[in-house]
């Protein structure tokens, strides 16, 4: 179940499992406690993913990644560091290699930066007794009972417009609660503890914004808000992108602080893994050309101009080979010598539900990566990519763990078979392990991130 270079001692493996953050040297161990403390910083700046873009471009710009535009050619130097976005939510950091990719091939790193959350309809605002209540969907599959009794903030992106004829984008963020769904009480709900909270997401999830007597105006009382928090006339604000999101701020917990929890950990965990990896691999060169994507759209099926379906990567790809001196037949050579790791969080076993995980292959937090497999290929994972990810986690001297679902339990899916399908280059898929997926407020290990660094950037490292 689970590997470490260091633990040779099969006895002890038994009571304390192999690997670990007992097993770290101080130097380490305070460095894997930075790089979570820088974490939680992270998350708490991307409420969604168009922060999160943003988060990630502005660490990148910081460490002298270039911005390449999409509408214009790639100019590209080996050696060089850059980075474009799509639509805002979906981002590509590139390492060009010392060498051609028809020679060196790509080496890349995968992950997501869209998170279950509520989304706000286009009209949202029902107003009833003198109270704004707002209307929303539901994206991607959150657990929707985490979403009751939340201090909800706002956040996204507004298209604006200043003179009619010019759009623009613009980023927003309430910075604090503005809207909450009350629970009803347990006395008009008394089978609640037995039978779950069932929710009917149209009628039941329906956050308060405020009242008229308040001052909030009968129309557009969203509008009002967005303009407020964008410093713009309302009349600017042509249209929105709106999702409601937990302002409690992400944290560490447990005696030792050994695990962290917050909102979209699954999956800004693996995408600040990979920005790290990047920049430790930015300082030392190499043949191949290094890699990180961060998709959008993995939580609605991936079929948007940016998510893991999309030409995002393809085109950048082929666009990178040709700006680096090789040509189309190259490309595709380059392809060829290519490898893919995918980064999606994984389900740690839960001490509550046991019975949930595979009993050989039910990971824990703080034990590594996990190198998710499936026999049906939800996981792209096989054999060879497995080794290719253990070889990188022992050159790394981290310890690593396997998953793979009850053979009677239906599995996830995750952008590295859509990526791997997409470009035809092998791909493992892999995860920190973490309880609560798709809560609003998620569990998972301090050290694993860290980890889950060093591993990719061994991987980016290799051949
Ligand atoms: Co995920």
């Amino acid at each position: 179940m689970s590997s470490s270079p260091k633990t040779p001692d099969r006895k002890t493996s038994r009571t304390r499992p192999a690997g670990g953050p007992g097993e770290l040297d101080p130097a380490d161990r305070a460095a894997a406690r930075r790089m979570a403390t820088d974490l939680l910083t992270f998350l708490e700046e991307s409420p969604s993913a168009y922060h999160a873009v943003a988060g990630l471009e502005t660490h990148l710009q910081a460490a002298g990644f270039q911005t390449l535009d999409e509408r214009r050619a790639f100019d590209l130097e080996p050696g060089g560091r850059y980075l474009l976005q799509r639509q805002g939510t979906s981002l590509i950091a590139l390492l060009p290699g010392t060498a051609p990719p028809s020679r060196a091939g790509f080496r890349m790193l995968g992950a997501h930066t869209d998170s279950p959350a509520l989304k706000l309809k286009p009209h949202p605002e029902n107003v009833s007794e003198g109270e704004i209540t707002l209307g929303i969907e539901v994206y991607g599959g959150p657990l929707m009972a985490t979403w009751t009794d939340r201090d909800l903030g706002l956040c996204g992106r507004a298209i604006i417009s200043s003179d009619g004829r010019k759009l623009e984008s613009r980023l927003f963020c309430s910075h604090r609660p503005i809207a909450s769904t009350p629970n009803v009480a347990i006395h008009m709900n008394r089978k609640v503890n037995e039978e779950g909270l069932k929710l009917n997401p149209q009628t039941q999830i329906t956050p308060l914004l405020g009242s008229l007597a308040g001052g909030l105006p009968e129309e557009d009382a969203v509008r009002f808000v967005l303009a407020k928090l964008l410093g713009l006339p309302a009349q600017q604000i042509v249209d929105f992108d709106a999702f409601l999101y937990d302002t409690q701020a992400p944290t560490f917990t447990g005696w030792n602080e050994e695990y962290i929890v917050g909102g979209r950990l699954d999956d800004l965990t693996m995408c600040y893994a990979g920005l790290q990896a990047m920049l430790d691999a930015a300082d030392k060169p190499s043949g191949a050309t290094r890699i990180l994507v961060c998709y959008d759209s993995e939580e609605v099926g991936s079929q948007t101009p940016q998510g893991a379906r999309s030409n995002f990567l393809p085109h950048a790809l082929e666009r990178i080979a040709l700006a680096l001196g090789d040509s189309r037949e190259g490309y595709f050579s380059a392809l060829a010598a290519s490898q893919l790791v995918s980064a999606d969080n994984a389900h740690a076993r839960h001490p509550g539900y046991a019975d949930k995980s595979e009993p050989r292959h039910a990971p824990r937090l703080n034990g590594g990566p996990v190198i998710k497999v499936h026999a049906s290929r939800a996981y792209a994972t096989d054999a060879y990519t497995a080794a290719l990810f253990e070889r990188a986690c022992r050159r790394a001297g981290v310890p690593f763990q396997r998953f793979v679902n009850r053979a009677d339990v239906k599995s996830g899916g995750t952008i590295g078979s859509m990526t791997a399908a997409q470009l035809g280059v092998p791909t493992a898929d892999v995860g920190s392990a973490q309880y609560a997926m798709h809560s609003i407020r998620e569990m998972a290990g301090t050290y694993d991130p860290w980890y889950m660094r060093k591993a990719m950037a061994a991987f980016l490292q290799e051949g």
